[in-house]
């Protein structure tokens, strides 16, 4: 069954005149909705950590397109890079609208064989990371007295329980809990804060699955979509989220799975 997106041509424009930041912008999801943003009308600044090169086509394809970008190196789970980051963008933009915390990673290790070290890299970027660059760009939002959207990727891990991947489950479900935290926190200062939940995205980071047509397969069967996600179903729901068609939206886990989240097994009764 294939993909029926053809939302290439069709991105409304949502976010004229709005700022964001996306982190690990420089490829997988977080490319394509960096790509997106800037389609709908938004000047976006281009997180990386590795790749300036990446990044720097992205700009420049933005801005051939009539828009504005940046790139931006840092390290999230680093204080001082994320602190010169926002200052950067503040500089550039003057100011922030709308963060996308797209950027983290996994690695496998079963859970009797994890070393400390793998765990805390993990937790490192893909919840403390997320929570420097959250508050900082909530900081900004608040000041200005903007308001603004931050939208966690997080994914269907935040529920499901994943094998070889104790520090991932855990990082994810700790960002969902980021999220109704600060959503409920800010409020009233009109900063919405929500999560897109993705599934199995055709991407770099699970290529060692859909490369393999036995691991692809075994794979489909938990999905009751049958296919894979791409990047572009992920980026036309944080680009929903980050513009006022979601203003009433706030602390949701929004699932871009498939149904992974439905219990496949039970399609069938029994
Ligand atoms: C992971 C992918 C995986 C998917 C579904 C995502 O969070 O990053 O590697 O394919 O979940 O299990």
């Amino acid at each position: 069954m294939s993909a029926n997106i053809n939302q290439e041509q069709s991105a409304p424009q949502r976010l004229r005149g709005r700022r964001a930041l996306v982190t690990g912008a420089n490829s997988g999801i977080g490319r394509t909705i960096a790509l997106r943003l800037a389609r709908e009308g938004a000047a976006v600044a281009i997180n990386f950590v590795k790749n300036p090169a990446e990044a720097d086509e992205m700009v420049q394809e933005i801005v051939a397109q009539g828009g504005r970008a940046i790139a931006v190196q840092a390290d999230i789970s680093n204080e001082q890079q994320v602190d010169a980051m926002f200052e950067r963008a503040r500089a550039e933009f003057g100011g922030i609208d709308a963060l996308v915390n797209n950027a983290g990673f996994e690695t496998q290790h079963p859970i009797l064989e994890m070393p400390a070290d793998a765990w805390r890299k993990v937790l490192d970027v893909d919840l403390t990371g997320a929570f420097l660059c959250a508050q900082r760009a909530a900081r900004q939002m608040v000041e200005a007295k903007t308001g603004g959207a931050i939208v966690n990727i997080s994914s269907v891990h935040n529920v499901i329980p994943w094998g070889g991947f104790a520090h991932y489950c855990a990082a994810k479900a700790g960002l969902d809990m980021l999220t109704k935290t600060m959503a409920l926190e800010l409020a009233t200062e009109r900063v919405r804060v929500n999560s897109v939940a993705p599934g199995a995205i055709q991407t770099p980071i699970n290529q060692n699955v859909w490369g393999d047509p036995a691991m692809l397969q075994d794979l489909l069967r938990k999905i009751p979509s049958e296919r894979m996600g791409q990047t572009e179903e992920v980026a036309a729901c944080v680009a929903f989220l980050c513009s006022d068609e979601a203003s009433y939206v706030t602390g949701a886990i929004l699932y871009v799975d498939g149904g992974m989240t439905l219990y496949p097994e039970f399609r069938h009764g029994g």
